[in-house]
């Protein structure tokens, strides 16, 4: 299929295993001019004018929820959030009710977060808008991984055959995850590193994963290093190694940074833990892409939500 017959119109995102090569390129490429309208004085555009969307969110989120909220309104639709602690939920309403209920509203697409794995695929079935995933338990959050891999093609303009070491707690990581379907791809070599308790069992058996011991070892001529966030909230038994352990021997430090390539990249999905996973000198160094993930991160929502509810042939965003 040429790519411009390629369409994600209709489609739910609920995770990188299940787009093509070809369905994220379009995606990072329609990022791109959604970023021009972004960095326009005017961000309002008509594209999404009479769309509904609601962001349904069974989890807290600071980045996620607030880029989608911005992405929907920029492209000119109405945006409504339910937060799970000031919704029926807490009176006990369950996901299906719940998602039968905004279908009833006649929304066109929920952007779901929910602690449970597979939860968006659930959605997909129970109800007809589309459904983007915006994480589900450690399963995936396909937009955090898009971009994230716009952001590694903004600074090296391309990802077949760059050495892409992802650090950390991948046991409990979506990102990660969605990190690795997407990067594996589009032809990247994924290196992963991490203390063996936040290290998955499938992960040593994975084809195309280079599984290391010593966060050094990934580390080692990488030209982009991804640091995951420890997920203490998660961590059934407490966090093993201690915090003071785990930052002396697993944290991205200054010395460890030096073992990557001169112009090596260094990316992390926030909420930061400083002094844990990511010393203060590295998060803020002129190699960190941090706050430009943030940035990036409402240009890929406008461009799913775009591909989704309208394709890609009739923006308006010259209006
Ligand atoms: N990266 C990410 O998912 O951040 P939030 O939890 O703040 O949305």
């Amino acid at each position: 299929m040429g790519k411009n017959n390629i369409s994600l119109r209709g489609k739910s995102i609920l995770g990188l295993e299940y787009l093509s090569e070809d369905e994220m390129n379009l995606v990072l490429d329609t990022a791109k001019e959604m970023k021009n309208i972004i960095n326009r004085d005017i961000k309002k555009v008509p594209a999404l004018r009479g769309k509904s969307i609601i962001n349904l969110f069974y989890e807290p989120s600071t980045r996620t929820r607030t880029s989608f909220e911005l992405a929907g309104k920029y492209l000119g639709a109405d945006v409504v959030n339910i937060t799970a602690s000031t919704s029926s939920i807490v009176k006990g309403e369950s996901l299906r009710d719940t998602l039968l209920t905004v279908e009833a509203m006649g929304v066109d697409a929920i952007v779901m977060r929910h602690k449970a794995e597979g939860a968006a695929e659930y959605a997909d079935k129970v109800v007809s808008p589309a459904i983007i995933n915006a994480g589900d338990g450690a399963h995936a959050h396909p937009s955090q991984g898009l971009l994230n891999m716009f952001t590694i093609k903004e600074h090296k303009n391309k990802i077949k055959g760059l050495k892409v070491a992802i650090l950390g707690d991948i046991l409990h990581s979506r990102v990660a995850r969605s990190d690795i379907w997407g990067l594996r791809k589009m032809g990247a070599e994924v290196h992963i590193a991490g203390p063996k308790t936040l290290l998955p069992r499938f992960i040593e058996n994975e084809k195309g994963i280079f599984v290391h011991d010593r966060i050094e070892d990934a580390v080692e001529n990488a030209d982009v290093i991804n640091v995951l966030r420890i997920q203490l909230e998660r961590q059934k038994t407490g966090l093993f190694p201690s915090p003071r352990e785990y930052a002396r021997i697993f944290g991205l430090n200054k010395e460890r940074l030096s073992r990557a390539k001169d112009d090596v990249l260094v990316l992390h999905p926030g909420p930061m833990n400083r002094g844990l996973e990511i010393s203060p000198d590295v998060a803020y160094c002129n190699h960190s892409a941090i706050q430009e993930q943030v940035q990036n991160g409402v240009a890929i929502r406008m461009a799913l939500l775009t591909l989704v509810l309208m394709g890609g042939k009739s923006l308006e965003i010259n209006d």
